[in-house]
This record gives C-alpha cells, sequence and structure tokens, in this order.
C-alpha cells in the first residue's frame, strides 16, 4: 500500500477463499500505509468483475480506487463482436478542479448517495470511440460509481443485452438502453448503424432510482462515437440461446425476509436490514449445503442495489432471463426474491446496499456461512484417529 490510507481490496463477484474477500473485521484488517497484503485466487468463473477497496469505500471509490477484470468464456459462441470494456463512473470536484471532500453534502448526501457532476467512461470525460459502420462490439460495462445509476441510449440504436454480473445469461436479448445500477456490470452488443463520416452521442439518461432523482435533471454527454468513413460490414447474427443455466431448486429452501430501512431521527439517517445497521446487526448464520431465498423488500424511497459477497444468485422472476448475479436493484417500494446455493466456502461474509454512501450509514449485513453438518453416520466429535474401516 503506497496510499497514505489504509484500504483492502474485495474482489466484487468473484468467488474467491473467504480470507481473499477483502472484507475489514470479517477476513483481514485494512492494510497501513507501507504495508502489505497478498492476495491470491484462481478465477473460476467467466464473467466481468471489478476490484475496489472495501475500507473507507465510498471516499475511496468515489476517487477512483477501482479496476475490472474479464474472464474469458472458452465456450462461448463466436462472433459476439469485438471486445471492448467501460468502466463507468463519476467524479464530484470543486470549482478549482479540486475533489469535493468525501462528506459532502451532510447526512442529505447519505440520504441521496453522492453523484459526481463529471461523468466518466475509463476515467476520462467524454472520449471518443471509432467505431465501423455494421462492424459489432462488445461492450462489457462495469459501473464503479459510488451512487449514480447509469441508463445509457443512442439515438436510432438499440443494443443486444448478453448478460452481466457473472458472464452470460441463458438468451440473449434486445433491449432499448442499457441501464447498469451500482457494482452491476451488463455485457451489450452494441452494432453501429450511423452514416460513415458521422458523430454521435451516447448519453447518459436521468433514472428513476427514488425520491427527487428524476427532477429537472438533463440528460449528460457520455462517450462520442464516430463512424469512420469507410464503407459497412455486414452485421453478424447474434444467437438467442447464449449457454445453460441451470435454475436453482427451491424446494427445500430456507427463506430469509431483508427490510431494507431507512430510519430519520434527531437530523441523523440510519439506514439497516430489518431496522438494525450493520454496527448493531448479528450475523446471519447459515450452513454449507444449504438453499436460501432471501426475500428483499424495499418500502423506502430510495432504490437499492442489493451485493452478496462469495455466491451467486438467481432472481426468482418468470420475466427475466436466467442467468448468475451477483448484484441486482431493488426500485423503491418493491421487492424480489434471490435464489442462493450455500455451496462451499465457510466463512464471515456480508451483503449490502451498493450505493455505498448508503452502506456506511448502515444498509450493510454480516452472514456467517457455517461448514457444512458431519454426514448423520458419522457422529461428529468422536473421530479416533486408528479408525480403519
Ligand atoms: Cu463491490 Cu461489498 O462490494
Ligand atoms: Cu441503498
Amino acid at each position: 500500500n503506497s496510499l497514505p490510507e489504509p484500504p483492502t481490496i474485495h474482489w466484487h463477484g468473484v468467488r474467491v477463499p473467504n480470507e481473499m474477500d477483502g472484507a475489514p473485521g470479517h477476513t483481514q484488517p485494512p492494510i497501513e500505509p507501507g504495508g502489505e497484503f497478498r492476495y491470491e485466487f484462481t478465477l473460476r468463473d467467466s464473467g466481468t468483475y471489478w476490484y475496489h477497496p472495501h475500507f473507507n469505500s465510498s471516499a475511496q471509490v468515489g476517487r477512483g480506487l477501482y479496476g475490472p477484470i474479464v474472464v474469458e468464456d472458452p465456450n462461448e459462441p463466436e462472433g459476439l463482436g469485438d471486445e471492448l470494456v467501460l468502466v463507468l463512473s463519476d467524479l464530484g470536484l470543486q470549482e478549482n478542479g479540486e475533489l469535493l471532500p468525501a462528506d459532502t453534502g451532510g447526512k442529505f448526501g447519505d440520504l441521496f448517495g453522492r453523484e459526481g457532476g463529471v461523468l466518466l467512461v475509463n476515467g476520462k470525460i467524454e472520449p471518443t470511440l471509432k467505431v465501423r459502420a455494421g462492424k459489432q462490439q462488445r461492450w462489457r460495462v462495469i459501473n464503479a460509481a459510488r451512487a449514480r445509476y447509469y441508463n445509457l441510449r443512442l439515438r436510432d440504436h438499440r443494443f443486444i443485452r448478453l448478460g452481466g454480473d457473472s458472464g452470460l445469461a441463458a438468451r440473449s436479448e434486445d433491449v432499448y438502453g442499457v441501464l447498469v445500477t451500482p457494482g452491476e456490470r451488463t455485457d451489450v452488443v452494441f452494432t453501429p448503424a450511423s452514416e460513415p463520416g458521422t458523430r454521435t452521442m451516447l448519453r447518459w439518461m436521468p433514472t428513476d432510482r427514488g425520491y427527487g432523482s428524476m427532477f429537472n435533471r438533463p440528460s449528460e454527454n457520455m462517450l462520442a462515437i464516430e463512424t469512420v468513413d469507410l464503407p459497412p460490414v455486414a452485421p453478424l447474427p447474434i444467437p438467442t440461446e447464449l449457454r445453460e443455466i441451470r435454475r436453482v431448486d427451491t424446494s427445500t429452501a430456507v427463506h430469509h425476509d431483508m427490510a431494507l430501512t431507512i430510519q430519520l431521527a434527531n437530523n441523523d439517517v440510519i439506514m439497516g436490514i430489518n431496522g438494525v445497521p450493520d454496527w448493531r446487526a448479528e450475523a446471519l448464520q447459515v450452513r454449507v449445503g444449504e438453499t436460501h431465498v432471501w426475500r428483499v423488500v424495499n418500502d423506502t424511497d430510495f432504490a437499492h442495489p442489493f451485493h452478496l459477497h462469495g455466491y451467486f444468485f438467481q432472481v426468482l422472476d418468470d420475466a427475466r432471463v436466467p442467468e448468475w448475479k451477483d448484484t441486482v436493484n431493488v426500485p423503491a417500494k418493491s421487492e424480489l426474491s434471490i435464489a442462493i446455493e450455500f455451496d462451499e466456502r465457510p466463512g464471515m461474509w456480508m451483503y449490502h446496499c451498493h450505493i455505498l454512501d448508503h452502506a456506511d450509514v448502515g444498509i450493510m449485513g454480516h452472514l456467517q456461512v457455517l461448514p457444512a453438518r458431519p454426514p448423520a453416520d458419522e457422529p461428529s466429535g468422536v473421530h479416533s484417529p486408528s479408525h480403519t474401516r
């Protein structure tokens, strides 16, 4: 760590061993200035992931400390386009160009989530992407912002969504815009269709993420797209069936309700899960071998992107194309259910809202995954070292 403050690194979405999860208080202490920590793990799942600090994270991520990880899938269909990673974020700057303090806006900033006024694509303001008409690109879009939702639109274009957090979904889907909420990833095919020699603009559109988030907000420029002056090429057909996604069997699942809550009291904002902020919460205990269904209820006035460490889940909603996820948006005044298989890697994990300002004021829970119960025919604790069969 050559920073003046301690971070950790969390490998968002990657199924790492528990001790590599980068969660202070659960798996490791923060890495002091001048100190070091060796992260060592195997990448087991294809998909688009990212890494970011998990200590003082709203401030550190808000200042740009993060990076992408792409794990390619050797079995995926060919011809999904030229690959491009788009890391989306924003920065809060003062008039003089200096960074705004991490707690700008006080309690209101905590409540609303701090969106920076300067939009960045791969760390740049309004960069230019050169494309050739008809030549498909596959965009792996990562939302690394501390609070901002990204809804991308390009005039006269649609996109084909391929999947997201953990690689391809079961089927491709034709979509009008690309919505990616904090922490999430979206994988889309973009087919340039503008006249050669023209310039268009990929725009950020305001999205309803709750109270006042749509009010009086213009759209903004994100990425200039320049169609080079070359004859168009014929776009390739994108397959509909992309990957076999096994459905989680929930017939014997353990059920839990997780209410995302906000309490406003004495000029303070306290968020929590079932009314309890993380600093007062006891760990939810689960066991390796169990399948869970968590009903995530959001009765608040804000949307919250719900993220689970260590395990993928499936959203139980027949209207969605099946896919493996680690972060899902729960719009204001709505609920959804997710199915999780705690199949391995016992240890202390966590789950939280990925609006990092919200996580800071309490929407975060601890999860203790206990080792599997010993098989019934082997009474526990009476193993003799000389036991033979
Ligand atoms: Cu990307 Cu606990 O976070
Ligand atoms: Cu939130």
